[in-house]
């Protein structure tokens, strides 16, 4: 067998002191300049290594063959680089083409290196690794992924697995994907004519889950505080920049937590990650911040961030989020200046929805920073969460918390529990679920009940955040949305 020679990532080559000595490194090549400079790229690191090639000592088919695309293995001494550009560079005394990638081909694909749109990346998933962009998008996601679990389990949360196929809807918003077996052009029928879910696989009508809450809520009420992090399904059909069919939702829930302890959880945990990333991230956080302002100075002034992005993720870490009532928020926004000149599209009143441009005026014009929103109508949010008093007028909230961002508008959505069981079941019924098909759920509220709380972040919205990326496509690897599957 050919021994080869074992590889230094190029990550460790430019960040230790390997001068003088004799290393191979692997990658794809980015440019071959002059015939003389290889760029080659692992994916360790932003940065490429540069190879410098003495052309008359290899072979000129070898030479014609280092095109962008290729992947190379290339050994050779470390030296100082003469240029600029480069702390050290790599001399080539061996090279080998391990994988060819023709320039014929290469020309129809977003590997030609020049300036691609993020429309045209999308297309080719499966290659828009390649790029320095998504390089830095998906280094930073394995970050942010590493410190949601460093975050809790530095805390003594558990991390629980909940099911991806479910037969409960938790949201009760029916946006959900059927999982069945059975034959879509002759399904078993009950008498009564309906479809027969007893033959399906489960013997029951089952979907892909669109929260793992309520299955964490049940082992917080034996483990005291666990966390969720998994894939996440929704049916609905919004083809926004914000909203994916498959998105990663962390989902904490903590026992004896109320609403102001979910809310400071919440800020500790958005701020802690977002440090993780500019500790950890620099080099790549960097690369997205030129991008933006590169971006950004093609744009008309008032579509610019008021921030470029190193100081919006400052700025997040440093301040204290606005927190303030759904009803104090209907306020702000009736007396504000795109109310009162009828420049919102939906309607603000309360008892209604917020839409993303109301969210977005509180953020972004209003209070110029995070805002934590409380104590929602509670026909509009979901049963389970816990039940106010009336307020002096009478109207019923519920103990419900979202956190709206600058960019990405809601990045978390949460509630202190509803714990008392009769509130529960009423609830239930109000809102038409069948409390039988919840005694499961039901039942933590029948044995030692207690108040509990939690939330759940979507992952790719705070990626969205962190890498200033303004379409949630361009932060997961292979997005989900309807009409599109690729890949
Ligand atoms: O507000 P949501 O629907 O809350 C829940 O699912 C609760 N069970 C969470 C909990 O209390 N444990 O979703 C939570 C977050 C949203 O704030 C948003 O960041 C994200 O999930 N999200 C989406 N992200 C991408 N695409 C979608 N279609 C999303 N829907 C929600
Ligand atoms: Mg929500």
């Amino acid at each position: 067998m050919q021994q080869t020679a074992k590889r230094t990532r190029v990550v460790d080559v430019l960040n230790t002191d390997n001068i003088g000595q004799t290393l191979t490194v692997k990658g794809w090549v980015r440019f071959f300049r002059q015939n003389r400079f290889l760029l080659l790229n692992d994916g360790s690191t932003i940065h490429n290594i540069q190879v410098v090639v003495d052309y008359e000592s290899f072979d000129e088919a070898l030479i014609k063959k280092l095109t962008t695309g290729a992947a190379v293995s290339a050994t050779g001494q470390v030296v100082e680089s003469q240029g600029s550009g480069q702390a050290v560079e790599i001399l080539a005394e061996t090279l080998e083409l391990l994988g060819e990638a023709h320039p014929d081909q290469v020309q129809t694909t977003i590997l030609q290196p020049k300036a691609h749109t993020l429309e045209t990346l999308r297309e080719q998933a499966h290659l828009r690794f390649r790029t320095n962009t998504f390089g830095a998008v998906f280094r930073i996601r394995h970050a942010l992924a590493f410190a949601v679990h460093q975050y809790f389990n530095e805390r003594g949360y558990y991390n629980l697995h909940t099911p991806i196929i479910t037969a409960s809807d938790a949201e009760g918003a029916g946006e959900m994907f059927q999982v069945t077996t059975l034959s879509l052009d002759a399904p078993p029928r009950t008498e009564e004519g309906g479809i027969d879910y007893g033959e399906d696989f489960f013997g029951k009508e089952t979907s892909l889950t669109v929260s793992g809450q309520l299955e964490a809520e049940l082992a917080a009420m034996a483990l005291g505080q666990v966390y969720t992090f998994g894939p996440t399904f929704r049916a609905e059909n919004s083809n926004t920049s914000r909203h994916l069919a498959e998105f990663w939702m962390i989902e904490p829930e903590v026992a004896f937590n109320d609403l102001r302890d979910n809310m400071d959880l919440g800020e500790n945990f958005l701020k802690d990650c977002v440090k993780y990333a500019t500790d950890h991230c620099a080099d790549d956080l960097a690369f997205l911040h030129e991008r933006e302002a590169k971006a950004e100075s093609q744009l008309p002034k008032a579509q610019r961030n008021e921030m470029p992005l190193l100081a919006r993720l400052a700025f997040v870490v440093n301040n204290e989020f606005e927190r303030l009532t759904y009803t104090e928020a209907i306020d702000v926004l009736r007396n504000s200046k795109p109310y009162k000149k009828n420049k919102f599209e939906y309607p603000i009143e309360w008892g209604l929805d917020l839409h993303s441009e109301h969210e977005r005026y509180l953020v972004e014009k209003h209070f110029m920073k995070p805002v934590i929103l409380v104590d929602y109508p509670a026909a509009i949010k979901a049963f389970y969460m816990r039940l106010n008093d009336p307020d002096e007028q009478g109207r019923e909230t519920v103990a419900a918390m979202d956190i709206l961002f600058p960019g990405v508008g809601e990045i978390m959505g949460g509630s202190q529990r509803e714990e008392r069981l009769d509130v529960l079941q009423q609830r239930c019924a109000a809102f038409d679920i069948p409390a039988k098909e919840m005694d499961w759920y039901l039942d933590t509220r029948r044995f030692g009940t207690a108040v509990h709380a939690g939330f759940g972040l979507g992952f790719e919205r705070l990626m969205m955040f962190v890498t200033g990326m303004t379409n949630i496509r361009d932060v997961i690897p292979f997005p989900r949305a309807p009409k599109s599957a690729e890949f």
